[in-house]
């Protein structure tokens, strides 16, 4: 199996991804950010990386349509989102649809968008996480895989929350990636198919409050 990484910065999940020893070999990480820090952390690792920087493309789809052949180029099972911050169009979605995993810092449905850890905190929630998803052209709105929960402490900020959450998410993404590199993980019927996997047990955290 061969996957994909699209990152738009500083790549701490993409390491998590890359340090987990995935079955499956990482073809090549690529960013909508030429200048983003986790491209000389892929390359250093001698990996394949490109930047393809969206601020040259008048239209979304021109963007797609380039970042969508330059994925290809590298014929992967799997293409993972890992902090890639650009909404994808529905013809670059339905290209990849079952095959392209995204994680959001927030636990899904709750949250969508941006500022998560912002937003949990004003909503005033007692737990917070992260969620791997499939992507589908609703925006953080594909069917839930797994999800990982950290409670919001008294004195936090979305600083010392979301850094609560990295934490989760660096554990997560490798762990479902590897779902589906083994085969176990399935996009059906618009449903999330696990095999070999009690779905409870094997993907809700909570850690203790200490
Ligand atoms: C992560 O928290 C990831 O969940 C989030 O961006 C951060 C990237 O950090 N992704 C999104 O918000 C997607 N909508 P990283 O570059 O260190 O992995």
């Amino acid at each position: 199996m061969r996957y994909v990484i699209l990152i738009s910065g500083r790549g701490s999940n993409m390491e998590s991804l890359l340090d987990a020893g995935l079955p499956g070999i990482c073809a090549a990480v690529i960013s909508n950010r030429p200048d983003a820090a986790g491209l000389a952390l892929a390359a250093a690792r001698g990996i394949a990386t490109s930047g393809i920087d969206h601020r040259g493309f008048a239209v979304r789809e021109d963007f797609d349509a380039a970042l969508a052949t330059e994925i290809e180029r590298h014929a992967p099972d799997l293409v993972l989102l890992a902090g890639f911050m650009r909404i994808l169009s529905d013809g670059f979605v339905r290209r990849f649809e079952g095959r392209l995993l995204n994680i959001h810092p927030s636990l899904l449905p709750a949250f969508p968008g941006v500022r998560t850890h912002a937003q949990a905190l004003a909503a005033g929630v007692r737990l917070h996480g992260c969620s791997v998803h499939f992507v589908t052209p609703a925006l953080d709105g594909g069917p839930i895989i797994a999800q990982a929960a950290v409670p919001v402490l008294a004195d936090d900020d979305a600083a010392s929350l979301g850094a609560r959450v990295l934490v989760e998410e660096h554990r997560l993404y490798p762990r479902v990636a590897r779902w589906f590199l083994e085969g176990r993980l399935q996009l059906v019927a618009g449903r999330t198919q696990l095999r070999g996997e009690t779905p409870v047990a094997g993907s809700l955290h909570v850690p203790r409050a200490d």
